[in-house]
């Protein structure tokens, strides 16, 4: 009796994770194909996560937009795409200069996004400004930087490029934002709260919306690696499942998928959390004293004010 069921786990095992590997697969080609001749814009898209969803809806086919604040990295970034895409099926990106901590120029770069191709279908808020360091180092002038790119950046793109989406009757705006904008770390102030205020823009948003069929996403990783090789690539599932080496954090490239999936299947949210920060959110909403305490004790180590991102 024993031994069927010691060969009979592997084998469910087996049959699901081969099972999750086509389903992952076909869904994302299905993903592709949902992007393609619609027009994309990207802000931010010479980040790390910006780079992988730019490289990933130009090979669907998608109508890209970049945006950045570097102009020479955009023109790299467009040359690249350019290179390993077939043309015959991809459209050549074009490049918007943005500066989201300018927010005086944020209404004149919508008119130049919309006037790209004459409309917007999704718009993808990637672009943040990150900051850490111990609530007194920081200046209120700096506080007010991060909340002029991480909150006002985004939301006056986005209420510029609204009305066109509301008047087709069509479109998606998709903040990335990150677990930060739901639990406040110790030494992140600024950064956790414009985070906050964004995720409650948005959240708003998305009801007022969704009656003229704009769908409004919000993509919360808790860390992003540093762009570099996805380990296991090339692994099978079964390799994946029990021998790869599990690595903090998403791989830009695997965030880029699932604002893909998003894309498609209009979903208002998604967490992409490892346990931890799981968990950890998972406390604060349920038990927010025990949350603090942990939380409290956790502050030996006091950075100073570097701006990080
Ligand atoms: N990295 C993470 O662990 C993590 C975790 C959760 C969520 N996220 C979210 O993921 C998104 C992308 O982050 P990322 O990690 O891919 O970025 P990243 O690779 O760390 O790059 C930071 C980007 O911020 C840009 N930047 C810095 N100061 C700026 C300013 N004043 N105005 C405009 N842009 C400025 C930089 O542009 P230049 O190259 O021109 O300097 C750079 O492209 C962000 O929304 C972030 O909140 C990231």
């Amino acid at each position: 009796m024993g031994l069927p069921l010691v060969l009979f786990l592997p084998l469910v095992l087996l049959a699901g994770s081969g099972v999750l590997f086509i389903y992952r697969q076909v869904s994302g080609l299905w993903a592709r194909s949902a992007v393609q001749n619609r027009v994309v814009v990207i802000t931010d898209a010479t980040s790390g996560l910006g780079k992988e969803c730019s490289r990933l809806f130009h090979a669907g086919g998608a109508r890209l937009v970049l945006c950045g604040r570097d102009w020479e990295k955009l023109e790299e970034l467009c040359e690249a795409l350019r290179g390993v895409a077939d043309p015959s099926k991809t459209f050549p990106p074009r490049l918007v200069f943005l500066d989201l901590s300018d927010i005086n120029c944020v209404q004149d770069v919508a008119k130049e996004v919309s006037d790209c191709y004459g409309c917007v279908d999704v718009l993808v808020n990637n672009a943040s400004v990150k900051l850490k360091g111990p609530v007194q180092s920081l200046s209120l002038e700096l506080d007010k930087e991060i909340m002029e790119a991480n909150y006002f950046g985004p939301i006056t793109l986005t209420k510029a490029l609204l009305p066109g989406m509301l008047s087709r009757r069509t479109g998606q705006i998709v903040l990335v934002n990150t677990v930060q904008g739901r639990v406040g770390l110790p030494f992140r102030t600024a950064y956790a709260a414009s985070k906050h205020a964004v995720l409650g823009f948005f959240d708003c948003l998305r009801a007022e919306v969704e009656e003229f069929d704009v769908a409004v996403s919000t993509v919360s990783p808790a860390f992003v690696r540093p762009a570099g090789p996805r380990p296991g690539t090339r692994d099978g599932p079964v390799r994946k499942l029990f021998f790869r080496k599990p690595a903090y954090g998403s791989h830009p490239a695997d965030v880029a998928e699932e604002v893909m999936r998003v894309v498609r299947g209009k979903r208002p949210e998604v967490l992409l959390l490892d346990p931890l920060p799981r968990v950890a959110l998972y406390v604060r909403t349920l038990l927010p004293d025990l949350f603090f305490a942990v939380t409290g004790r956790g502050v030996e180590d006091r950075p100073s004010a570097p701006r990080d991102g």
